[in-house]
């Protein structure tokens, strides 16, 4: 009889499941909880009650991953399957989908960290996967799981990103895909992609929890295996980013993680992967994980100031719109990491995401306004003195700028905010928008005319 490779373990009971015992809304029949992805070498619970027989051999692995990098076998040159040794959950290997996701770039921001008086800053930007979002190295992951299964439909609820990663990878494995967007609510590029690879879009008149709505109730009547982040396997992949970032320091861990918080599963699946690499001894601690949320999409912020610490959707919106949601699914595995790992959670208003997002454009990186939020979160962590000035600190830019292009171009002409939002800006702050904002110059085509214009904005040109 075959091994299982793995388990499913109720994050809220801790009952424990085969993977093909999972019914399609990926809940605890018992609890309602939402599972993670266990394996023999697993801790139960907490590190106490750790398997060491199964424990694999870290420096070993430490060596395979690096040696993959040269190889030209797909999976190896994926920056999330080069890592497969810890997350064996494709029965046959044939069946994963890749598009050579991960393996993505970690950049210094040299004058964002000292805008905001650290040393040094890091950015792991995972808008430099291929559609644009860290949403591929879990789609990677779960689809091929689809895949294996021999399902021939796949669907998510999105805000854009998540059908972006799903309808991509569904065309190469030629699986069928369904798409449920908000009417009007997510950014055209994001909406381009799923009609691009050629996804069933169906835009639902209602925001992204509606949208979550209609499809738990469809997968649980028609044959469709659903993509959305309560499918663990998502996260199984989305949890590589960590280990990357410690091949990246040559295993010197960061002190602190800031991410942007939506759904909340991003952020506990970072925390699983660095706990799993101090499960194997690669790292002697592990980073906290902070979360920031948009003022106006702030449902875990609300329940960390809360003293009864209740959890309470709220109506989201934001011009971020990929974190545009007030009912997140993984608010608790969320809850969970910032509580075993240290870390905070912050909010930040539309203004402070779009200088934010400015300030990291203007660094050459660029990201898109729910990436943004890390900046603008950790300049308040700082200010509050949770961040010290000597500390590493990677912020994860989970979006591409070019995904939401017109929210950057609304910015430079100065139309994003409205007079009132403006009014509220402090004057420091509408200094640094001054410099920042760079509008197009629309000129006769006459040299003197150019050459003029070239001299008066050198003269009032300044640094940032
Ligand atoms: C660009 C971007 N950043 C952040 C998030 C939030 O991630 P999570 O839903 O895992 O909290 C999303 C997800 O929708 C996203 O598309
Ligand atoms: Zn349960």
């Amino acid at each position: 009889m075959k091994v299982a490779t793995h388990h499913l373990r109720c994050t809220e009971c801790g009952a424990v499941i085969t993977g093909s015992a999972v019914n399609s809304i990926f809940r605890c029949p018992d609890c309602n909880g939402l599972y993670d992805v266990i394996y023999p070498w697993s801790p139960a619970t907490g590190s106490s009650e750790a398997n060491n027989h199964n424990l694999p051999n870290a420096s070993a692995l430490r060596w395979l991953w690096q040696e993959r990098r040269t190889s030209t076998l797909p999976i190896d040159q994926s920056g999330v399957w080069r890592f497969r040794d810890l997350f064996p959950i494709v029965e046959d290997p044939a069946n994963i989908v890749t598009l050579r996701e991960g393996n993505t770039p970690l950049y210094d921001l040299p004058r964002c960290a000292k805008a905001v008086g650290l040393d040094s800053l890091l950015a792991k930007h995972q808008g430099m996967n291929p559609t644009g979002s860290f949403k591929d190295t879990g789609m990677t992951a779960a689809l091929s799981v689809a895949a294996d299964r021999k399902f021939e439909w796949v669907a998510c609820a999105s805000t854009g990103n998540t059908s972006a990663a799903m309808a991509a990878y569904a065309a190469r494995a030629g699986l069928r895909s369904i798409v449920f967007i908000p009417e009007g609510k997510i950014a055209w590029g994001k909406l381009s992609q799923s009609m691009d690879y050629g996804a069933l879009t169906i835009q639902l008149k209602t925001d992204f929890d509606g949208c979550v709505r209609i499809l738990t109730d469809l997968v649980t009547r028609f044959p469709i295996y659903l993509l959305n982040s309560v499918n663990p396997y998502r996260l199984e992949g989305q949890k590589t980013p960590a280990f990357e970032i410690l091949e990246q320091l040559e295993w010197q861990v960061p002190d602190h993680i800031v991410v942007p918080g939506g759904n909340l599963a991003n952020s506990s699946a970072l925390g699983k992967g660095f706990m799993e690499m101090h499960r194997l001894g690669l790292i002697s601690r592990i980073p906290k994980i902070s979360i920031i949320q948009a003022e106006g999409a702030n449902p875990l912020y609300r329940w960390y100031m809360d003293s009864n610490r209740i959890m309470r959707p709220v109506t989201a919106d934001t011009r971020a719109t990929a974190i545009r949601i007030g009912n997140p699914a993984s608010w608790r595995k969320a809850a969970n990491v910032i509580d075993k790992l240290g870390g905070w959670c912050e909010q930040v208003s539309e203004q402070e995401i779009a200088l934010a997002k400015a300030q990291i454009g203007a660094e050459g990186v660029g990201c898109e306004p729910a990436s943004a939020v890390t900046f603008a979160g950790l300049k308040k962590l700082v200010a509050l003195g949770k961040v010290t000035r000597e500390e590493r600190v990677v912020l994860i830019l989970t979006g591409h700028t070019l995904k939401d292009s017109q929210y950057t171009i609304d910015y430079h002409r100065g139309e994003l905010l409205t007079e009132a939002e403006n009014a509220q800006i402090s004057a420091e702050d509408q200094a640094l928008h001054a410099a920042l904002r760079k509008p197009p110059i629309v000129l006769e085509p006459d040299s003197d005319v150019v050459l003029h214009a070239l001299e008066s904005h050198m003269k009032l040109a300044q640094p940032v």
